[in-house]
C-alpha cells in the first residue's frame, strides 16, 4: 500500500528546501571562520552557532518529508560566497541572505496552498514565523553595528560589539527536540 502523504513536487520542493538551509549554515560557518580569522572572537561565535541553527533548520525539512513517507535527497553543495570585506559587508549579507531564504519560504507556502495541503502549509508556518526573527536578528545587527561607528567604528566599539555577540543567548535547537507546535 501506497503510505505515502505528500505530492512527488511538494517532497522535491522541500528537499530542495533541506539543501538551502544545509548552504546557509555552510555560509555561516564560512562567515563564522572569517570573522574568527579577524580575531573578532565574539561575533566569530555568534556566527557560528547560527550556522548550526540553519542545520537544525534543514533537519526539521528531512524530518517532515520523512514523516509524510517521502524521501529527501542531500545533493552536494555549491561553494560559499567570498568572504565578506568588512564587518558592514558581512552584517549586509547576512540580511540579503535571510531575506532571500524568506522569498523561498514564502514560494513553498504558496505551493502548499495550490495542493490544498493543508499539512504542509501549517508546518511551513514555523518557517514563515522563525524568518521573521532571523531577518529582525540580521536587522539588529547592522543597527548596532552602525551605532558602533560603522566601518569607521573604533577598535573600542568593536570590541564591545563583538563581547556582546559573543554573549547572545544560542537559540538553536536540536531537531530531536521537535514537537509538533514546533516541528
Ligand atoms: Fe533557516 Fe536563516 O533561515
Amino acid at each position: 500500500m501506497d503510505t505515502k502523504r505528500i505530492s512527488s513536487t511538494l517532497e522535491q520542493a522541500l528537499s530542495t528546501q533541506m539543501n538551502v538551509e544545509l548552504f546557509q549554515s555552510h555560509t555561516y560557518l564560512s562567515y563564522g571562520i572569517w570573522a574568527d580569522d579577524k580575531g573578532y572572537g565574539g561575533i566569530a561565535n555568534f556566527l557560528m552557532r547560527h550556522s548550526q541553527e540553519e542545520r537544525e533548520h534543514a533537519l526539521k525539512f528531512m524530518k517532515y518529508v520523512l514523516n509524510r513517507g517521502g524521501k529527501p535527497t542531500v545533493t552536494g553543495q555549491s561553494a560559499t560566497p567570498k568572504d565578506p570585506q568588512n564587518m558592514t559587508d558581512c552584517f549586509n549579507l547576512v540580511f540579503k541572505h535571510e531575506v532571500e531564504n524568506t522569498e523561498k519560504i514564502y514560494k513553498l507556502v504558496d505551493m502548499a496552498f495550490e495542493e490544498k495541503d493543508w499539512a504542509t502549509w501549517n508546518f511551513l508556518q514555523w518557517f514563515v514565523k522563525e524568518q521573521i526573527e532571523e531577518e529582525t536578528l540580521a536587522m539588529d545587527l547592522i543597527d548596532k553595528l552602525k551605532i558602533a561607528g560603522g566601518d569607521q567604528a573604533s577598535d573600542e566599539s568593536l570590541f564591545t560589539l563583538d563581547k556582546t555577540l559573543g554573549e547572545t543567548p544560542d537559540e538553536g535547537e536540536l531537531a530531536r527536540n521537535a514537537t509538533s507546535e514546533n516541528p
